[in-house]
């Protein structure tokens, strides 16, 4: 990616290179946890990072509920583990073996777990931009999610998203009020590697799109040279 381009902007070369070079080796991390403790104010830092991301409305819908305890953590595998088993299932032959050996988790190994929630009531029922399309609380999530995801990988702390959870068991394990959605649970610590490919590719579950393939121009399916 050349980030030299002649287009006058307030953030120098390095700084540019610095934040691609972040987009380009995040990770989805699910093992090789080092124990050693994620200091508060790194921490701090990692969800304030999320805390800004763009909201519709600003109405900031998310709460992050940090786990550290052991057991809360014994029990969301549990629930993974359950989860798991029937996942497996909707795969046949060598595609569900692949998938059995697949670690999908590292909820245990993690010095620290983030349930990422969002509250569609936050703010009120009537949320500016949000009229048409009321999902976009739980994409205004996602933004922060991201925004934490990148913030963690230059703090050299690998994240782990799980969504092979039953939610509403989760939901009720974690006290989450009835309306909020549980968006995310996270495994997070520092990594002494990140791998250079995502894990799924480097296994041949699926390879990475070509750019060309996902997008188009003036509608949908239409090339550039079209
Ligand atoms: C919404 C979402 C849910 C995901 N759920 C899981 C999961 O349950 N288990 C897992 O191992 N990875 C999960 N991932 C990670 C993806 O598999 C990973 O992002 C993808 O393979 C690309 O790899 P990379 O993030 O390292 O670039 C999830 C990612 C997203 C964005």
């Amino acid at each position: 990616m050349n980030t030299n381009l002649a287009v006058p902007s307030e953030f120098t070369v390095e700084e540019k290179e610095a934040l691609y070079k972040a987009i380009y080796l995040r990770r989805d991390v699910r093992e090789h946890f080092l124990p050693t403790p994620i200091p508060e104010a790194v921490l701090r830092r990692v969800l304030d990072a999320a805390h800004h991301a763009g909201s519709v409305g600003f109405m900031q819908p998310w709460t992050f509920i940090v786990i550290r305890s052991n057991e809360i953590k014994a029990q969301v595998k549990e629930l993974f583990d359950q989860a798991n088993r029937e996942a497996a299932r909707v795969f046949e032959g060598e595609r569900r073996a692949l998938y059995s050996r697949l670690k999908l988790e590292g909820i245990l190994e993690s010095p620290v777990n983030i349930c990422v929630t969002c509250d569609p009531a936050r703010n009120g029922p009537h949320v500016l931009g949000r009229h048409t399309v009321p999902q976009t609380d739980v994409y205004s999530t996602c933004c922060a999610i991201q925004n934490l995801w990148l913030a963690a990988r230059v703090e050299g702390i690998g994240v782990g998203w799980v969504s092979i959870l039953d939610y509403t068991l989760l939901r009720r394990l974690l006290e989450i009020p009835e309306h909020v959605i549980p968006v995310a649970y996270l495994c997070m610590g520092f990594v002494d590697d990140f791998l250079p490919q995502p894990q799924l590719e480097k296994v041949g579950w699926l390879p990475r799109a070509p750019l060309d393939d996902v997008i188009f121009y003036e509608a949908w399916g239409k090339g550039n040279a079209d």
